[in-house]
C-alpha cells in the first residue's frame, strides 16, 4: 500500500507516519527528513535547501523528486510507503505519478490532516524531537514518560528545528496554502482522497486513518 499524508506544518505527518512504520510496517518516506539529513551532512543537496528551509519556503521540485526516486528504490519500502510532506505541489505530484508508474507501484490514497491553522502554530512551537532515533514529542501534548528520557531509545538528547518559530511557520503554513493545498482536486479526481480530523487527540487520528487503510473509513 502507497499513501500521501497531506496538510499543513504541524498537522501531524510525522507522527502519524511513525505510528504507521511501528503498527504496519511502512515506511516513512519524509522529504523535510531527507532534506534535514543531506544539510546535516553538508552534501550538495544540503547546501542548495539550507537557507530554503530555514525560510519557510520550497526547496524545488527537481530535488526533491530526485530524492524520492532514490528512496523508492531501496527494497524496504516495497511493504508500503508513506509520503510525508511529498508532493507539494502540482510538478511533485505529476512527477510522483511517474516514479511510481515506472516501478510499477500506484497510490491508494491521499489522506488529509484537517486542522485549524492558529492551532498549528503552538503545536509546532512545543514540539521538539530525540536526537538519536528521531522519536517525536511536545511541550505539552507528548512529553517522554521519564523526563529527559526517550521513550524509545533512552536518549537523554533532544532537538529542536531551526525552522519552528512562529515566523517561519507562518511562511510555511502560506507555501501549504499557495501551493500545496492547490494538488487536492487533482486526487480529488482520481477518487483518492479521505479525510481525517487532524485537531482530535493523537491516538484519534491514528484511529481514523487505520480505518481508512482498512477500507471502513
Ligand atoms: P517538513 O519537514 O515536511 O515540515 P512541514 O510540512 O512543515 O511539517 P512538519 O514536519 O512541521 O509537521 P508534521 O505534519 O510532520 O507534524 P508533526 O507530526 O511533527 O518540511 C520542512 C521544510 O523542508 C519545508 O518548509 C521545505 O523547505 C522543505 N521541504 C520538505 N519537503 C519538501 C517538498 N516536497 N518540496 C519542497 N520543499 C520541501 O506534529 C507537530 C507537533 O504536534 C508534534 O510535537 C506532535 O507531537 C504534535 N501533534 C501531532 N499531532 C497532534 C494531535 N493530534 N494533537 C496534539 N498534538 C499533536
Ligand atoms: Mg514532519
Ligand atoms: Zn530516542
Amino acid at each position: 500500500m502507497n499513501i500521501i499524508l497531506l496538510g499543513p506544518p504541524g498537522a501531524g505527518k510525522g507522527t502519524q507516519a511513525k505510528w504507521l512504520e511501528s503498527e504496519r510496517g511502512m515506511v516513512q518516506l519524509s522529504t523535510g527528513d531527507m532534506l534535514r539529513a543531506a544539510v546535516k551532512a553538508g552534501t550538495p543537496t544540503g547546501l542548495k535547501a539550507k537557507a530554503v528551509m530555514e525560510a519557510g519556503e520550497l526547496v524545488s521540485d527537481a530535488i526533491v523528486s530526485g530524492i524520492i526516486g532514490e528512496r523508492l528504490d531501496m527494497a524496504d519500502t516495497d511493504a508500503g510507503a508513506i509520503f510525508d510532506g511529498y508532493p507539494r505541489t502540482q510538478a511533485q505530484a505529476e512527477s510522483l505519478d511517474g516514479l511510481l508508474a515506472e516501478r510499477g507501484r500506484k497510490l491508494d490514497y491521499v489522506i488529509e490532516l484537517e486542522v485549524n491553522e492558529e492551532a498549528l502554530v503552538e503545536r509546532v512551537e512545543g514540539r521538539f524531537t530525540c536526537a538519536q532515533c528521531g522519536e517525536g514529542y511536545h511541550d505539552r501534548f507528548k512529553q517522554p514518560r521519564v523526563e529527559g528520557t526517550c521513550d524509545v531509545c533512552g536518549s537523554h538528547e533532544f532537538k529542536r528545528r531551526p525552522d519552528d518559530n512562529a515566523e517561519t511557520v507562518r511562511t510555511r503554513m502560506a507555501e501549504y496554502r499557495a501551493k500545496t493545498a492547490p494538488i487536492l482536486p487533482f486526487y480529488e479526481a482520481k477518487g483518492l482522497v479521505r479525510r481525517v480530523d487532524g485537531m482530535a487527540d493523537i491516538e484519534e487520528v491514528s484511529r481514523q486513518i487505520a480505518a481508512i487503510l482498512d477500507g471502513q473509513g
